[in-house]
């Protein structure tokens, strides 16, 4: 199944931290893999700045640099990248002093271009480049900013930013990127639930006994030691995007798939969850493999208390979900990659078979990463004369498979979300009263371990995190689906 492929309106990208490791191995690899699709005009420019001295040329070679090693398209025919380069310009840019600003000015030129500025710098700069940006009047009121997460580190650090940002843009200006959302199979979440009538009646607390939340990555902090130990699973994943898959798979139906419409059912989620009892979370740490280091020397601190797994059991107060636990779960040196959203339903109410029919329940797995796809877990008759035995059996669908080749190898998240910014479509980035919300609900809970002293559980590193995350919901007589190694 080819895609069709919508060219976006012409732009001017300016993206600061031009030189950043963000901007060399997912933006620029991007927006030349969207070039090569045939998404991005031929005539959009794309200017790096930063405080790196350096002049046009030699980010042309950076790029190239960047894009073979971070992978071109496929679809690239020879010549493509040399004419992609030609739309490349830089800046050496002081984002808190008035070198280059001037400069900028005379490379946007044409303000009936869709204007778009990238912050993939520190957040302590997002004020100051907002302010920039309207003091050397190089922003309208149709110009776009892009701002990475970490979006503050709690509720306080995020009304902040957030009324930094608000002080020289608008609302619909400002696109906050949680990257999960521009996963293609998390978009699917919304696509199988609001487009089967299979899934959407049975969605609730009358028949859903629980689902489960799994991203298990087996890379360890590697060389972000110094920004992990601060921010840990609790800030550095659950935060952001497990709430993200925690509310597009617990939201109500928005009425359009439009941008404040699903934005709205989100938040209405985040505001529903409730404060999570100390004894429903389980913190770890990994320790030393046999390649390598435990994490706290991974962090260099031999006292760290920083988690690098959490585990928690959440209930949401609202009419489709009150009872009904969800288990969320992410740690870094698991024993493989893998994440996935499981709903177990609840047990038929009635059995017409004996009591060797056993107690048998549907379970749906959507998996998102790797070899994204779904897997319904039915219940037959186990064949044989021997009565009736039953027996679950999975009806089992690869996306890659069902779609054929073509459909496989799914747009990077960046390269649909930098196209959306051009589209002007906010659907899948994030409201600042929805990150606030995010950091209420955080707040507490990380609050609460450092007034206790809480000390992560030491995990295995290659193995499903701490035993304590097993009994989680052992005493809930209920037990996580296993990690496939
Ligand atoms: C980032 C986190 O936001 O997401 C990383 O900071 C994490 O710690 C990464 O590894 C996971 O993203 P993905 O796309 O590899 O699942």
């Amino acid at each position: 199944m080819v895609s069709r492929v919508i060219p976006v309106d012409t732009f001017d990208l300016v993206i600061f931290g031009g030189t950043g490791d963000l901007a060399r191995r997912k933006i620029l690899p991007g927006l030349f893999r969207r070039y090569c699709a045939g998404q991005m005009p031929r005539d959009a420019r794309v200017i790096g700045a930063a405080r790196t001295d350096m002049d046009s040329a030699g980010y042309r070679d950076f790029v190239r640099d960047a894009i073979e090693e971070f992978g071109g398209g496929r679809d690239c025919e020879d010549g493509t990248l040399d004419a992609f380069l030609k739309q490349m310009d830089y800046i050496p840019i002081d984002a808190r002093g008035e070198n280059g600003w001037p400069e900028l000015a005379q490379h946007l030129p044409d303000s009936a271009r869709v204007r778009a500025f990238y912050f993939s710098v520190a957040p302590g700069l997002f004020g100051d480049l907002a302010e920039r940006l309207q003091l050397h009047g190089l922003a309208d009121s149709d110009s776009r900013i892009v701002v990475e997460k970490p979006f503050g580190r709690d509720l306080e650090t995020a009304k902040a930013l957030n009324a930094s940002l608000a002080e020289h843009f608008k609302e619909s200006q400002i696109y906050r990127i949680d990257h999960y959302l521009g996963k293609e199979t998390v978009q699917n979440l919304m696509a199988v639930r609001f487009g089967n009538t299979l899934f959407e009646p049975l969605w609730n607390a009358q028949y859903v006994d629980h689902i489960q939340i799994t991203v298990s990555e087996t890379v360890g902090v590697g060389g972000r030691g110094e920004y992990y130990d601060k921010s840990g699973a609790m800030r550095d994943m659950v935060q952001n995007h497990l709430m993200q898959l925690l509310c597009l798979i617990a939201m109500e139906p928005p009425a359009q798939f439009e941008p404040d419409a699903v934005r709205d059912e989100k938040l209405k989620v985040i505001r529903a969850l409730d404060p999570v009892e100390p004894h429903h979370i389980v913190r770890g740490q990994y320790d030393a493999s046999a390649d390598a280091p435990d994490y706290r020397s991974a962090v260099n601190d031999p006292r760290s208390k920083t988690e690098s797994f959490v585990a928690m059991k959440i209930g949401i107060s609202n009419w489709r979900w009150a009872g009904i636990p969800f288990y969320l779960r992410t740690g870094k040196r698991m024993s493989t990659r893998y994440s996935e959203i499981t709903v177990v339903y609840k047990a038929r109410n009635h059995s017409i078979f004996d009591e060797q029919a056993g107690d048998h329940r549907n379970v749906l797995s959507i998996r998102l990463q790797p070899d994204e796809g779904i897997t319904l877990g039915v219940t037959i008759k186990e064949p044989g004369p021997g009565g009736m035995r039953l027996v679950d059996v999975p009806l089992d669908m690869s996306f890659a498979e069902a779609l054929g080749e073509d459909g496989g190898d799914p747009p990077d998240a960046y390269e649909r979300l930098i196209m959306d910014v051009i589209r002007g479509n906010q659907t899948l980035f994030m409201r600042g009263d929805e990150v606030e919300a995010a950091w209420a609900w955080t707040d507490p809970i990380i609050n609460g371990w450092t007034a206790r002293g809480d000390v992560p559980k030491p995990y295995a590193s290659n193995s499903a995190g701490p035993t304590d995350s097993e009994q989680l919901l052992a005493r809930d007589g209920r037990a996580w689906r296993e990690v496939n190694s």
